[in-house]
Parts: structure tokens; C-alpha cells; sequence
């Protein structure tokens, strides 16, 4: 059997902001139809990673490839076809407040010039039941609980039918019942209209759940990569520290 090749590719991908080099050679994959987990210390590059996947950031050196196209050189009228594969939740949510839910959702698909207003709805609504919020599309974001506006932003991630979801911290802020549901999203979706995910998150309990691989990065390197029971068998001190010590945090908070 040939491997399918992977959805996204990065080789050898460095990163400065001025004087700090944030990303110092990384060299990885997505496969198609996986959920990957992206796990590390704070500043460790993992946000900065993601957004390269989309080309909201573009390489000092190395490339991106995105279904076999290095999107590193792109332009942006290039990049914007390259997105409609992916959609984005980003790590503080950002819906704009002066939208209701509805125009929330349908942003991405006006976004790209599509006109049919009948199909932008059923595509809204067809998302709003992905995330289990039907009947809410007339609500503005404030009047939201905090779960529920993440459980928007991944509505409006996946509307316009992405074959890969980025997702930066979709757990944080959310207490574990309402952390579960997103799991189970997450889950939805790669079983059930086979996408692929990759998903920052601090939450080990999700990523023993809903992982097939985690990458662990540190100090903008691949530390260690495998599976999370592979982590969890490693006997690394680095790796069972971050299990232990995220899950202590967890507890005292
Ligand atoms: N656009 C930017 N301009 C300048 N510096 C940046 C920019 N984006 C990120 N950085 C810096 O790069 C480093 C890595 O940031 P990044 O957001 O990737 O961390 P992270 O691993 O996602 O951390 P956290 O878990 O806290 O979200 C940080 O020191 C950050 O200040
Ligand atoms: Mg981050």
C-alpha cells in the first residue's frame, strides 16, 4: 500500500522576530485525516508554528507545503485558495462583537466573494448543528457563555468545508464538561466528515482522548514526537514533568 502524502509538510522552518529566533529548524508533517496534538512550554513557538501553516506568517528560511504546494513564496491572492482548505480557531476566540452568530459564521464565505445568500444560510445552519447550537444564529456574541462562543468560533472554522482544522487552545477557559464537548467535536469531525485536526492545547486529559500523535516542541525545536501513550511510556523526566505538572495545575486552579 502507498502512504498517502501528507497534508501539510514542513522542512527545516526558522523564525526570527528580531533578535529572537523563536523557530530553529523544525521538520514535520500533518497526515490527512489525523489529530495532532501540539504540546510545549509557553513561548515555545507553538502558535507561531500554527500560523505558518496558513501563511499568516511567512518563513524566515525553510518551507510550508500544503497539499504539495510550498505556499512559503505565495502571494496573497494564492494564500486565500490555499485557506479555503483550512479553517482557523484562533486562541482568543475573536468573533466580532457587532456581529450577530449568523454573520459570525458566514465571515469566511462572504470573505471569498461567494454571493448565494440562500447557500451561505443552509451553510451557516449546517454548522451551527455540527456544533451542537441550532436556533442561535440571531444571538450576538455577548450574550454567549464562554463555551459557547468557542463552539461559534469552530462553527465558523469549519463552514466552509475545510479538509484541515487549526486549532490554538480551543480548552482554555472552559471548565471539563464544556472542555468535553469540544473533544467530541473534534472527534465528529475527523470520524464522521474526515477532517484533519491540529490542535494546540495545555489539557493532557483531551489529548489522551482525542490524539493520534503529539508533537512536543521546546524552545522552537521538536523536542519529542509519538503517540500519547508513547509519552506517557517514555521515561522522559521533560515529558512526564508537562503531563504531571499541566494536570497540578489543573487541580490547584
Ligand atoms: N508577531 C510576533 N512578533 C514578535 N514576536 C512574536 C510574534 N509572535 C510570537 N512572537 C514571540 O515568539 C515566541 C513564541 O510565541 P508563541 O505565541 O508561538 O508561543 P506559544 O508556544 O504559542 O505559547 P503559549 O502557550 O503561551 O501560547 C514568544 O516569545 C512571542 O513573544
Ligand atoms: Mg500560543
Amino acid at each position: 500500500m502507498t502512504k498517502e502524502a501528507p497534508i501539510i509538510e514542513v522542512r527545516d522552518l526558522h523564525q526570527r522576530f528580531g533578535d529572537q529566533h523563536v523557530l530553529r529548524g523544525v521538520t514535520t508533517h500533518v497526515n490527512k485525516g489525523e489529530t495532532l496534538v501540539l504540546l510545549g512550554g509557553s513561548g515555545g513557538g507553538k502558535s507561531v508554528l500554527l500560523k505558518h501553516f496558513i501563511g499568516l506568517l511567512s518563513p524566515y528560511s525553510g518551507q510550508v507545503i500544503v497539499n504539495g504546494e510550498d505556499i512559503s513564496e505565495m502571494n496573497e491572492r494564492q494564500l486565500s485558495k490555499v485557506r479555503q482548505a483550512m479553517g482557523m480557531m484562533f486562541q482568543n476566540g475573536a468573533l466580532f462583537d457587532f456581529m450577530t452568530v449568523g454573520q459570525n459564521i458566514a465571515f469566511p464565505l462572504r470573505e471569498r466573494g461567494m454571493k448565494d445568500e440562500a447557500e451561505i444560510e443552509r451553510r451557516v445552519l449546517e454548522s451551527l448543528d455540527i456544533v451542537k447550537l441550532p436556533g442561535q444564529e440571531g444571538k450576538m456574541p455577548a450574550e454567549l457563555s464562554g463555551g459557547m462562543r468557542k463552539r461559534v468560533a469552530l462553527a465558523r472554522a469549519i463552514v466552509d468545508r475545510p479538509e484541515c482544522v487549526l486549532y490554538d487552545e480551543p480548552h482554555a477557559g472552559l471548565d471539563p464538561i464544556t472542555g468535553d464537548s469540544i473533544d467530541h467535536l473534534i472527534r465528529d469531525l475527523q470520524k464522521n466528515h474526515g477532517m484533519t485536526n491540529v490542535i494546540i492545547t495545555h489539557e493532557m486529559r483531551s489529548v489522551f482522548r482525542i490524539a493520534d500523535r503529539v508533537i512536543f516542541l521546546k524552545l522552537g525545536q521538536i523536542y519529542w514526537e509519538g503517540t500519547p501513550q508513547e509519552m506517557k511510556d517514555s521515561g522522559d523526566p521533560e515529558l512526564l514533568d508537562f503531563i504531571e505538572g499541566v494536570a497540578r495545575e489543573v487541580v490547584i486552579s
